[in-house]
């Protein structure tokens, strides 16, 4: 069985278009923030209220390193680039996707958005701030980069499909 990690910026559809591509190919998907709800058994709002962002990144790449061990697709949290540890990680799988889109499409998506503390009280253009300081991040740590800014879900998957196939 393949394994895929999913990157990208918050909102940029990681989620949705990894419980499809799973759905798909009959696999697992493991989502970095859902496992670590789980074992934490708090929300992220509260882990970042209550232990602070740093707390949450350790228990992010803690996380990321255990969902290497597993095949299927892994969807990350838009902040897994922030350590160079994690990049050299989702770099080395060999098969990094980052669901790229302009800022027009996940600004939509995260408009009415409170689950995101990053974001909090954050104006559009302290959000586009923030994509641009990642985005080399994002590109540093994946193999393949996919414009999704004029793509349904469906064409995402079918893209990452068809990648995946010419290439193993
Ligand atoms: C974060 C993105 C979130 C979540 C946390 C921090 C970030 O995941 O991990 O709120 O720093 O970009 P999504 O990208 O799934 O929203």
């Amino acid at each position: 069985m393949l394994q895929v990690f999913l990157i990208g910026f918050m909102g940029a559809g990681k989620t949705t278009v990894g419980e499809t591509l799973a759905d798909a190919w009959n696999c697992p998907v493991y989502d970095t923030d859902a496992c670590i709800v789980e074992a934490e058994q708090k929300t992220i709002p509260e882990i970042f209220a209550e232990n602070g962002e740093a707390y949450f990144r350790s228990l992010e790449k803690n996380m990321l390193k255990k969902l290497v061990q597993q095949r299927g697709v892994i969807t990350t949290g838009g902040g897994i680039i922030l350590l160079e540890e994690n990049r050299q990680l989702l770099k080395k799988s060999g098969r990094t996707f980052f669901l790229k889109c302009e800022p027009k499409v996940f600004l939509d998506r995260l408009k009415d958005d409170c689950t995101r503390p990053i974001i909090k009280e954050k104006t559009p253009e302290d959000i586009i701030d923030i994509y641009k300081k990642r985005l080399p991040f994002y590109e540093q740590s994946a193999n393949i980069i996919i414009d999704t800014t004029s793509l349904t879900i469906q064409e995402t998957v079918q893209t990452i499909e068809d990648i995946t196939k010419r290439t193993c």
